[in-house]
């Protein structure tokens, strides 16, 4: 466990560049904290670190989004998940959310908490809070 303490924007996006560098195809990452923690923030470090320009599907589909990435050349897949205003597992497995997750691209699940059962058991668990106007502790559960 690695714990971090975030005092801008910045900083957070530089956290998730760091933690961004060991992922792999297939890596699930869980970003859990409350509304307004910061993970789109670590997302978007994330996105970085793939060199995620382009956007695949439209950003008012705001539930599911794919990247087109790369890496040192080679094309990297980079899904980002916003289950918050998902109710339901029914509802979670009607997207395809097990099989996108089961696939070889990258997943980042924002209020994936809200469904454990759903996560892969090696997810890398990302947690965020508040604990000033700009200030972010971060603490990252590799396994
Ligand atoms: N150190 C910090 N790290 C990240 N965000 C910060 C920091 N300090 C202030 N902020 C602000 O906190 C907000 C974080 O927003 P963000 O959309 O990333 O949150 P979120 O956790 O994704 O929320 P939601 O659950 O609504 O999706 C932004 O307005 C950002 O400017
Ligand atoms: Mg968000």
């Amino acid at each position: 466990m690695k714990e971090y303490l975030s005092r801008s924007v910045e900083e957070t996006r530089e956290y998730a560049r760091q933690f961004a560098a060991g992922l792999q195809p297939g890596d699930v990452v869980s970003l859990s904290g409350q509304l307004g923690a910061g993970k789109t923030e670590f997302m978007r470090g994330i996105a970085q670190v793939f060199n995620c320009d382009d956007q695949l599907t439209s950003p008012s589909f705001s539930i599911f989004n794919i990247y087109k990435g790369r890496l040192k050349k080679q094309p990297v897949k980079l899904q980002h998940f916003d289950l918050y205003r998902i109710e339901t597992s029914l509802e979670l497995e009607g997207l395809g959310f097990g099989e996108y997750v089961d696939g070889p691209a990258i997943s980042v699940v924002e209020w994936g908490e809200k469904f454990p059962d759903e996560l892969p058991g090696n997810t890398k668990k990302v947690f965020i809070e508040a604990v000033g106007e700009n200030e972010r502790r971060i603490v990252i559960d590799e396994l």
